[in-house]
Order: C-alpha cells, then sequence, then structure tokens
C-alpha cells in the first residue's frame, strides 16, 4: 500500500488509449479514483477528411503521446516510480493506432520496470462505470460507440453474454454519416447533438427504425443514411429538422431494443458506455425508461463515454481485483484488430 496525494491506495496503474482518433492517458488509484488525465484528439485534423484516416490518426498518436503521459502524470503529482502497472488497449481498433500506444506503453512497463496489462477496448468501455461506482451486477450492458454497438447481459465481472448486436453500421457510425450528408464535421454525433437542438422537433420529418425478423434485440443503422439522403433530396430546406429526426431514430432504435433486453432478463440495473452514450438525448430516454421500469441506469460522465485513459486502467484494476494478481501480458504481446468483448486481450 502506498501513499499518493494524502490518501493511501493499492494500486496506481497508467492507462493509455489509442485505438482510435484520441490519444488518451490517464493515471488511476485502486481502478476507482482517477488521480490525472490527459487526452488529445485529431477529430479537428480528420474533420477535413471527412472520418478517421487511419495513417493520419497513428501519426498524431506518435506526436501527442511523450507529452501527454507527462501532462497526466504530472496532474496526478506523481511521477513513472509511482505507477504500478502500464495498461493499454491492443484492440479492436485500427491496427497502426494500436501499435503506436503498444510501443509506448511498453517502453515505458520496461523503463519503468513495471508489468503491461493488455486491456480490450470493448470491455474497457463498459469498465468506466466502475469509476462511477462500485459494479453491481446482473446487470444490462448497453455499449455504443463509432465501432460497436451492441446489447450484453452482464452476468458478473468478467462474464458477459451477447444479447444483441449491430448487422452494419454502428449507432455513432450511422450518426457520422449522417453528419456527413447533413454538411456537418466530424465527428458527427456531437454535430448532430448540437444541430438538433437548435430546433423543437422534426417538423414532420421521420427516419425509419428498422426492426430486424427474427431477433429483436439485434439492430441495423445502415438504411438511416439512405433514407436521410433520400428526404433531404425532396425536402432540402431545414436542414436541422432532418439532425432532429436521426438522433431520434438511433435514440428510439437504442432504447427500445434496451426494453426488449429488460422483458427477458428483468434485471435491476443497466450500465451504458461508448461514445454515443454521451448524447444528452439518449442518455434522458434512457433515464425515462429506467424510471418507469424500476431501472437503475448508469451512464459515466462525457469524457469516460468517449475514448479516453481513465477507463483503460479501470478495466486493468477490475481484473486485477478479481482474480487478485496482476494481468501481466509479455512484450511481444500484439495487437487484436478484431478483439470481442469477453476474449481476453492477449494472455492473463
Ligand atoms: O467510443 P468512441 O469515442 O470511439 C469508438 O470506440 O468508436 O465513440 C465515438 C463515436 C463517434 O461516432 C461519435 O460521433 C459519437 O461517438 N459521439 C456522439 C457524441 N459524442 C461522440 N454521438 C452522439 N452524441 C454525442 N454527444
Ligand atoms: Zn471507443
Amino acid at each position: 500500500m502506498a501513499r499518493q496525494r494524502g490518501i493511501y491506495v493499492d494500486h496506481v496503474i497508467l492507462g493509455l488509449e489509442t485505438s482510435c482518433d484520441e490519444t488518451a492517458v490517464a493515471v488511476v488509484a485502486d481502478g476507482s479514483r482517477v488521480l490525472g488525465e490527459a487526452v488529445a484528439s485529431s477529430a479537428s485534423l480528420q474533420a477535413r477528411y471527412g472520418g478517421v484516416v487511419p495513417e493520419v490518426a497513428a501519426r498524431e498518436h506518435v506526436a501527442a503521446l511523450p507529452a501527454l503521459v507527462d501532462a497526466a502524470l504530472a496532474d496526478a503529482g506523481l511521477s513513472g516510480r509511482d505507477v504500478d502497472a502500464v495498461a493499454v488497449t491492443v484492440g479492436p481498433g485500427l491496427l497502426g493506432s494500436l501499435l503506436v500506444g503498444m510501443a509506448a506503453a511498453k517502453a515505458l512497463a520496461v523503463a519503468w520496470r513495471r508489468p503491461l496489462v493488455a486491456v480490450n477496448h470493448l470491455e474497457a468501455h463498459l469498465a468506466a462505470n466502475a469509476l462511477v461506482g462500485p459494479l453491481v451486477l446482473p446487470a444490462l450492458a448497453l455499449l455504443v460507440s463509432g465501432g460497436h454497438t451492441g446489447l450484453w447481459l452482464w452476468r458478473a465481472d468478467g462474464e458477459w453474454e451477447r444479447l444483441g448486436q449491430t448487422r452494419d453500421d454502428a449507432a455513432g457510425e450511422a450518426l457520422d454519416k449522417g453528419a456527413r450528408l447533413l454538411g456537418l464535421g466530424y465527428p458527427g454525433g456531437p454535430a448532430v447533438e448540437a444541430l438538433a437542438r437548435t430546433v423543437d422537433g422534426p417538423g414532420g420529418r421521420r427516419l425509419p427504425v428498422a426492426r430486424l425478423s427474427g431477433s429483436e434485440l439485434d439492430f441495423s443503422f445502415s438504411g438511416l443514411k439512405t433514407a436521410l439522403a433520400q428526404g433531404l433530396a425532396q425536402q432540402p430546406e431545414e436542414p436541422a429538422r432532418w439532425a432532429w429526426a436521426l438522433e431520434e431514430a438511433v435514440v428510439q432504435a437504442l432504447v427500445e431494443r434496451v426494453a426488449a433486453a429488460h422483458a427477458r432478463y428483468p434485471v435491476d440495473r443497466l450500465y451504458v458506455a461508448g461514445g454515443v452514450a454521451a448524447n444528452r438525448r439518449l442518455r434522458e430516454r434512457l433515464a425515462e425508461w429506467a424510471d418507469g421500469a424500476g431501472v437503475t441506469v448508469v451512464v459515466p460522465p462525457p469524457r469516460w463515454c468517449t475514448d479516453n485513459g481513465a477507463m483503460v486502467a479501470a478495466a486493468a484494476a477490475l481484473r486485477w481485483n478479481r482474480t487478485g494478481r496482476l494481468p501481466a501480458a509479455p512484450l511481444s504481446v500484439a495487437p487484436d484488430t478484431l478483439l470481442e468483448l469477453g476474449r481476453p486481450a492477449g494472455p492473463a
């Protein structure tokens, strides 16, 4: 047990996240107290291209990472000596981006003589909820990001049963593509949200929420883009109303599936995670549904919904606390761009 910043802690983990276009570092004590954070995003640079260009993202991670590690440690008032383990996202994500974060994490682990922990990005998103308060399981888990959309029954710490997933685009991807059609920048989710907030409703515009026969807990968002393109061609005036309709369609699809999952698995808690969980309308609508259903809904604050370093450290800490030992990975651990939730990230 070490004394850090006037409090006693069991362990301090440095978390590194570079799977997409955010370069993020955080210092987390005992998996629950975020002592320091630093984040940079190449989103404004990517906006020029209308989406994430992998090579640009990787190059920006290289440029940003050293200063961000220093900044997160300085924010925590600590030095590398105080860090007990270095946790890093090893997948899923963009290969070049993952490689940069992993190379940095390996270098730090070697330099500080500390273990390296390989973290699954999806597990990390859900683990962000452990930064809000102790996990109470079983629960439903909704993960909505730019690369993934799925619903799980979170049976116990480290045990997920997939109930539904997207058949095509992720929820965030649908918002990003819709934003492009609306002439908005990247990332699209926050831009659509901001534009939608300038109007009081869709003014009669409607976008369909796809329902899939045979699997009511799966999602499909790819039809939204076509419907929006057609709608905009017929009714190009007041694009803000289309933004409203787009946000509504995505939110409705998510809330509907959560309600259907809860009808089958009536647990009393819902954990939400991923970049789209930063969306205010989604948060409000889930809270309304949860109120009626007698469910406690937990959503991390927006900065821990989008990609961040704290969730990576939190995921490593959950495993540490669960098993009582550090799940150290060999330095040879490689990125796994297609890693799924529930599959261990590298040898544990
Ligand atoms: O979790 P995340 O940062 O990265 C991935 O793992 O994909 O999620 C990024 C996604 C993007 O599609 C972005 O448009 C969306 O999250 N997003 C939002 C909001 N903030 C980010 N979508 C809706 N409303 C927001 N406020
Ligand atoms: Zn993410």
